[in-house]
């Protein structure tokens, strides 16, 4: 029997590549997944790959929308919702920040803040009204970042997202201690998915080149694979770990060392 036999588990960001391994993990331990994305053609093409019960629902989580709509589906489908991993994100420019349109910078904010804003906003209730019913309430992971924990250069209005995403993830986690819901916030740090694509494409340098300069402050001088992070939000998820609330989980090959 499977860690989550049984919860229900939604993913936003689930089509990406800590979204789409988080969707694996979890099906592999038993869950039934309610998943989000942008990109509406990945998600149905992740959804029908997965040997779980499945719903999806596309949608731009910077639509406070979504997340309603989302919480509803869980309920409608599955009865509950049990654990929500708050993962959609979007990276900025590499430049230093007086050059950060501010445009781009809004976008980051509305995606990577206010998309896990609301994102928790409906959930939380939901869980809530779970635990007064039947004592069960639930959990949720945030996906945050190691530029939620230290200043990263020329990713100055991206750190600033994730340092808000730890703030809520810290201040509702005191909030609903004694109501039955757990929140903890993972923060990777460079993870081989299309994020870390994207800085190797920006640098120009041969992928090897640019990755030894990616990881030059990372003691273990190499990116994190997606599993290692993964495992790191199935164990924040896991209802075996029912003291860890308003924590920051990183999985940063000893960065936070240093
Ligand atoms: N990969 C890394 O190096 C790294 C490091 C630290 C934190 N993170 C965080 O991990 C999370 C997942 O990133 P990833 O590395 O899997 O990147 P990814 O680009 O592979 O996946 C991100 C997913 O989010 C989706 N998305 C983007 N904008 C959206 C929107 N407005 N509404 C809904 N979905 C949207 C994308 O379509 C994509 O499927 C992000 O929050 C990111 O900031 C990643």
């Amino acid at each position: 029997m499977g860690r989550f036999e049984g919860a229900t588990v939604l993913i936003t960001g689930a089509a990406g590549g800590l979204g789409r391994g988080a969707a694996k993990g979890f099906a592999a331990e038993g869950a039934r997944l309610v998943l989000s994305d942008i990109d509406e053609k990945a998600l149905a093409d992740l959804a029908g790959s997965l040997q779980t019960e499945t719903a999806i629902l596309a949608g731009d989580i910077a639509e406070e929308r979504l997340s309603e709509d989302l919480v509803k589906l869980a309920a409608e489908k599955f009865g509950r919702l049990d654990i929500s991993i708050n993962n959609a994100g979007i990276v900025q420019s590499f430049v230093r920040l007086p050059q950060v349109a501010s445009d781009e910078a809004r976008r980051v904010l509305e995606i990577d803040l206010l998309g896990v804003f609301y994102a928790m906003k409906h959930q939380i209730p939901q869980m809530e009204r779970q635990f007064k019913s039947n004592g069960k309430g639930g959990v949720i992971v945030n996906i945050a970042s190691v530029a939620g924990l230290v200043g990263a250069p020329k990713l100055s209005i991206y750190a600033a997202a994730k340092h808000g995403v730890v703030g809520l993830t810290k201040s509702a986690a005191a909030e609903y201690a004694t109501k039955g819901i757990r929140i903890n916030a993972v923060c990777p740090a460079h993870t081989r998915t299309a994020m870390v694509d994207g800085f190797v494409r920006m640098s120009g340098a041969p992928e090897a080149e640019a990755l030894t300069e990616l990881t030059r402050g990372v003691p273990m001088k190499r990116v994190a694979e997606v599993d290692e992070v993964v495992s790191a939000i199935l164990f924040a998820a896991d209802p075996s770990n029912s003291f860890m609330t308003g924590h920051t989980l990183a999985v940063d090959g000893g960065v936070g060392a240093i």
